[in-house]
């Protein structure tokens, strides 16, 4: 089975959103992929994701149910065919512990989608909700994407 591993820098606002729709759309297109996700840092590891993040989701339908924020490992390189980040940092971060065999799995996740306006999706943490919304905006047209892709 494909899988493909979201990153953010804490697993608890860009990547679960991305894991939340792309499961989603993966269900409504039929496509069996395992999806998980998790974060460069390992701070909010355990924690539910943002309930601003979960909010802005739930708004449109996405669900967030039993994501718990974890931090990448090793074997995470080795377990996913696709490990997809959400900014260049992250790109970078993943580059220092990624075994060199498997560079070829990390990818900006915008890369997939087919009218990109922006190559990064932006750290809504600090801003205010509508950072949120546009994350999502970001992430659907990724997705959608990513789906042709695998499809
Ligand atoms: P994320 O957002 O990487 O999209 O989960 C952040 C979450 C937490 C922090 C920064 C970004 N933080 O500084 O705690």
């Amino acid at each position: 089975m494909t899988s493909v591993l979201f990153i953010c820098l804490g697993n608890i606002c860009r990547s679960p959103t991305a894991e939340a729709v792309f499961r989603q759309k993966c269900a409504l297109a039929g496509l069996d992929i395992y999806i998980d996700s998790a974060g460069t840092d390992g701070w909010h590891q355990g924690e539910p994701p943002d309930e601003r993040a979960c909010d802005a989701g739930q708004k449109r339908g996405y669900d967030f149910t039993g994501q718990q924020s974890r931090k990448i490992t090793k074997n995470d390189f080795i377990n996913f065919d696709y490990i997809l980040a959400m900014d260049n940092a992250n790109v970078d971060a993943l580059e220092t512990i990624c075994p060199p065999a498997y560079l070829q799995r990390v990818k900006l996740f915008l890369s997939f989608a087919e009218r990109p306006t922006v190559r990064e999706v932006p750290d809504p943490y600090y801003g205010g909700r509508g950072g949120f919304d546009h994350v999502i905006d970001l992430v659907e047209a990724a997705s959608d994407g990513l789906i042709k892709h695998l499809s």
